[in-house]
């Protein structure tokens, strides 16, 4: 089968490899993909997100699976798109991507279908939100809901920040009109829940714990994630159970009564507080770093898998009982201005997996080309075991203006 995989990250090069271990497989092609990925599937320079483009590349090439892994690809209906063409793809609909690309729209479901949540309100008029947060209490959390990206989630502590936070996001109009998300802060151990999911039937990932910040004890800005790892101890299986039933399956099952039914990988952002599992956010795609830690351990046929869920069948997957663990080498600088370029050696010396998000090949040699330039990713019997694997390995290579995390996985063995 000939199978195309959209995206260029760590998180489509795992999906790449888990589809390359497939017999089923007999050529795959990435677009645009990267360095790591060429090593496993043809690229072809096509944005992820010209969805025109790429529905030609597919009929053209006789494709007859695509995996899509970015937001934004989804954002601007590529699943709707390649079905009117009857080309089966991976991944959910525009309408259904909503549940991701509006926070809004997320908020109203899981109040109307009573699933775990912080409380909320939505403001388009600054006055009003600011009387609202007045009423309240700090700290609170501000989320921008609009087609201006970058503005996301401020989590105010005083009231002069909330206030500057909301005229930032109500006020100034350059991005166009946006409407903020005031919700209620939530404190306890955040966790990634990842569903295969095709209408109501529903299968689970093993669940997976990402590192936003940028430096260790989780100090300094946000990040795409520096790292990640599975299991999670402090997850015991009442939890996973409870939201299996209570946020993942009853959620499926909504975007079905909704009328929007999802297909694809619905991930949950998810907070194990004080009074239980609450929702943070949901993706409607596959988590990156939490993916590379995940895929490793899928034992299932993935091109099965993911033909299953693009039609609707109900996905079963296995997976390895080892427990894998992430380390993200970024570029020094990121997540703010950093140079690229910087020749990356020894790569050759790692034992560990090592997925691409941001590489190139510069001469013969690999280099850095992207704020996250590469995940080392280790697996072993026990989670001490992979961080030990891990961090040797990270040692092994070579680059001096790349810099990473030493205490990924540290929550789970408090
Ligand atoms: P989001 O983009 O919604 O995932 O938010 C980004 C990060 O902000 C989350 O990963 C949390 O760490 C934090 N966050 C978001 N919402 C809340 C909340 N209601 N309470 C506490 N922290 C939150
Ligand atoms: N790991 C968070 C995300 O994929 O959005």
């Amino acid at each position: 089968m000939k199978i195309l995989v959209v995206g260029s990250g760590g998180r489509c090069h795992a999906i790449v490899e888990a589809i390359a271990r497939s017999p089923k497989a007999s050529k795959i092609y990435a677009a645009p993909g990267n360095a790591g990925i060429a090593q496993l599937a043809e690229c072809v320079a096509i944005k992820d997100t010209d969805v025109e483009a790429l529905v030609e590349f597919a009929k053209n090439n006789g494709v007859e699976l695509t995996v899509v892994g970015p937001e934004a690809a989804l954002a601007v209906g590529i699943v709707d798109r390649f079905r009117e063409e009857g080309l089966a793809i991976f991944g959910p609909t525009k309408a259904a991507t909503e549940i991701e690309s509006s926070k809004d729209f997320a908020k109203r479901l899981m109040v109307k279908y009573d699933v775990p949540t912080a409380a909320y309100a939505t403001f388009s008029n600054y006055d009003e939100a600011l009387a609202y947060v007045r009423r309240g209490s700090l700290p609170t959390v501000l989320k921008y809901d609009g087609l201006a990206a970058g503005k996301g989630v401020v989590i105010a502590t005083t009231m002069e920040e909330a206030e500057a936070t909301l005229r930032d996001m109500l006020l100034d109009t350059r991005f166009g009109e946006g409407r903020v998300v005031i919700e209620e802060f939530l404190t306890g151990e955040e966790f990634s829940l990842m569903c295969f999911v095709a209408g109501n039937k529903i299968c689970p990932m093993p669940v997976a714990q990402d590192h936003k910040r940028a430096y260790d004890n989780d100090e300094g800005p946000n990040t795409g994630g520096m790292g990640a790892y599975t299991e999670l101890p402090f997850i015991t299986a009442e939890d996973h159970d409870y939201a299996m039933r209570n946020i993942m399956q009853r959620v499926a099952d909504a975007m079905v009564e909704e009328g929007t039914p999802f297909t694809g990988v619905l991930y949950g952002g998810l907070m194990k507080t004080p009074q239980g599992i609450k929702v943070i956010e949901f993706n409607a795609r596959f988590g990156d770093p939490e993916t590379e830690v995940v895929l490793p351990r899928l034992k299932s046929d993935a091109v099965d898998l993911f033909m299953d869920v693009a039609c609707g069948r109900e996905p079963k997957a296995e997976w390895s009982d080892r427990a894998t663990l992430g380390i993200v080498l970024a570029s020094k600088g990121y997540p703010g201005s950093y140079d690229k370029g910087a020749v990356i050696r020894g790569t050759e010396n790692v034992e560990s997996k090592i997925y691409h998000m941001g590489t190139a090949l510069k001469d013969g040699e690999l280099v850095t080309a992207g704020g996250r330039v590469m995940i080392v990713v280790a697996e072993a019997t026990t989670l001490r075991e992979a961080q030990q694997k891990a961090e040797a390995d990270v040692k092994r290579i070579e680059c001096d203006n790349l810099f990473h995390r030493t205490d990924i996985g540290a929550k789970a063995f408090k």
